[in-house]
């Protein structure tokens, strides 16, 4: 069910049968396919992300908020190996095992990596969750802070991220506050704006 105040969806959604509804709704899997399908495209365009030679595409790429896999699935055109992640186990047991996938079950908020060890992160309609709980204005600008540094830690030098997902205003402003105040060059892009099929992008490269 949508949340009635931003109209987006709640997080019982990827849980149980609701978890089930979206691995088989084929507007779904269309939709996910395609908005991952642009922001590899973003990943490509060098007027968007600065000295990424074609290194970066043998490299490893992280989904954060993987799902059932329908970004993931699009990824593998692209890259020789995706790293899916998601905190809901009901929605990773949807994914196809034909998928070549490395699978980690955790929270976004708290990433299970080392520093430095990913060049490329992508994530497809899950970073609108990242103040999920917080109770006022300043825990979800820390919470978004939090989340931020934890990607920052985990990205290589000139590291790329292209985060699609749908923010509140108050949520968007406070992701390009904390952009401009830490080591990542970046911005915001709408695809398709004011229209139905409108898409909000974050993109993010590692300065140092
Ligand atoms: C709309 S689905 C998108 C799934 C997939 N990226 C796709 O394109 O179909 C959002 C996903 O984000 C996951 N998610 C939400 N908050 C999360 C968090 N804090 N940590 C990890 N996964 C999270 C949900 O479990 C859900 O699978």
């Amino acid at each position: 069910m949508a949340d009635h105040k931003t109209n987006r969806p709640t997080i019982d959604e990827y849980f149980g049968m609701d978890a089930e509804e979206y691995a088989h709704s084929k507007w779904m899997a269309r939709n996910q396919h395609e908005t991952t399908g642009q922001a590899v495209e973003m990943l490509h365009n060098p007027d968007l992300f600065d000295g990424r030679g074609d290194e970066f595409y043998e490299d490893s790429i992280l989904d954060l908020g993987c799902g059932t896999g329908f970004s993931s699935h699009e990824l593998l055109e692209s890259f020789h190996r995706v790293v899916g992640m998601d905190f809901s186990r009901d929605m990773m047991q949807h994914i196809d095992p034909e998928f070549q996938l490395n699978l980690i079950q955790a929270d976004l908020r708290a990433l299970p990596f080392r520093n430095k060890l990913f060049s490329t992160v992508i994530s497809i309609s899950a970073y609108n969750f990242v103040a999920e709980g917080a109770k006022n204005h300043n825990q979800i600008n820390s919470q978004i802070r939090t989340a931020l540094d934890d990607l920052s830690r985990i990205l290589c030098s000139r590291g790329g991220v292209v985060i699609e997902f749908y923010p509140t205003k108050l949520e968007q402003d406070i992701f390009l506050k904390v952009l401009k105040s830490r080591d990542f060059s970046g911005g915001m892009m709408i695809n398709d704006p004011n229209t139905r099929k409108e898409k909000k992008f974050l993109i993010l490269q590692n300065k140092s």
